[in-house]
């Protein structure tokens, strides 16, 4: 399915009606459109025509045994998703929503089981997003959608990087320009007693536990079967990568001289300055301290060292608190063989 994909660039917080009209039009005849969140880029269709959902299985190359978020743009919307809403949920829902929050509830059979790839589970959200919120509005459905990228890359967090993945197999992408958040939801399974964390995100678990007491991180046996996201294989980039610990530039000194000894091209992503120099077997990104911004810029910054076709990608870890949980478990899938 070969087709020109479209792009229109709207304003994030007051997008064109007329680019959402046409946006949305291309939804309802069954077509595929990219559109920024407050988290990454999605890749919308239509959550009630399963014909349109199978498209997005194509479009990323992804396997079809992993379902896909609904974005909802009301709470009374959720009716469409599932029949069963829970206190806890709706304590939820009315701290976090809309934001970067997913909620996995029992699915609603008037979804079609593309979406929720045969499980009778659903996961959802509202996401804050104006452009994505108006889509949807406009749609006059909820929008499935994952990450707007090809199956194993990182999630795109501008519309460039969604052009560089599926350029040609969408119908469309809307350029919000860059992201607020960087890093995807958080996905909550609230059918389990103690709730559990199926992927960190920049909803803390903190957070979370201020509203319906104790939740658990899910350990990797736990996630088999229930979030099949993250039992694929994750972004990894084609370089080597490597770990380490959080300020301590004579490590990364040591870890680069040894690469570059080996005829090796490296790339450093650190968070604080570092006594080495670009040359052309190096390449160094000072990022953010800051660990919101950090998450901002590091799926662009992975993604421009594997343009570079570096060798070895030394990142510095950040402390697992906080949205620095999230961090870590990006970091440790990228850097995982
Ligand atoms: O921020 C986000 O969540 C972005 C934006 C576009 O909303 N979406 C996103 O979608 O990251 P995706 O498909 O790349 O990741 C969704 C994750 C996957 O790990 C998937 O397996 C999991 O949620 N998931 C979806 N439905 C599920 C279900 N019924 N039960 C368990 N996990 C589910
Ligand atoms: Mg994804």
């Amino acid at each position: 399915m070969k087709q020109n994909t479209r792009l229109i660039r709207v304003d994030p917080e007051a997008p064109d009606e007329e680019a959402v009209r046409e946006a949305a039009g291309i939804l309802k005849r069954g077509g595929l459109v990219a559109f920024p969140t407050e988290t990454v880029y999605g890749l919308g269709a239509d959550a009630l025509n399963s014909e349109a959902v199978n498209k997005i299985f194509v479009a990323k190359g992804r396997p079809l045994d992993n379902p896909m978020i609904v974005h909802l743009a009301c709470l009374q919307d959720i009716e469409l998703v599932t029949d069963h809403v829970s206190p806890g949920e709706i304590a939820l829902m009315e701290k976090f929503w809309p934001g970067p929050l997913t909620l996995i509830f029992r699915r609603s059979y008037r979804l079609p089981s593309a979406v929720t790839a045969g499980k009778d589970t659903v996961a959802a959200r509202m996401p804050r997003h104006a452009v994505a919120q108006a889509l949807i509005r406009s749609l006059g459905n909820p929008i499935a959608a994952p990450s707007a990228n090809l199956s194993g890359r990182p999630s795109p967090t501008t519309a460039d990087h969604v052009m560089e993945d599926l350029r040609d197999k969408i119908d469309l992408v809307i350029d919000g320009g860059p992201v607020m958040v960087g890093l995807e939801s958080t996905v909550l399974d609230t059918s389990q007693e103690p709730p559990v964390i199926l992927r960190p995100g920049t909803v803390t678990r903190e957070e979370l536990e201020a509203i319906v007491g104790r939740v658990i991180f899910g350990g990797s046996d736990q996630l088999l079967g229930r979030s099949p996201g993250t039992r694929h294989r994750h972004y990894s980039p084609r370089a080597r990568v490597t770990l380490v610990e959080e300020n301590d530039p004579l490590a990364v000194s040591r870890l680069v001289d040894q690469y570059v000894q080996a005829s090796k091209r490296v790339g450093v992503i650190t968070r604080h300055s570092l006594p080495i120099e670009d040359t052309p077997m190096v390449t160094v990104r000072i990022l953010a301290q800051n660990l919101d911004q950090f998450a901002r810029q590091l799926f662009a910054v992975m993604r421009e060292l594997d343009r570079m076709n570096i060798d070895e990608m030394i990142i510095e870890k950040t402390e697992e608190k906080g949205i620095g949980a999230a961090l870590m478990d990006r970091l440790k899938r990228a850097a995982a063989r």
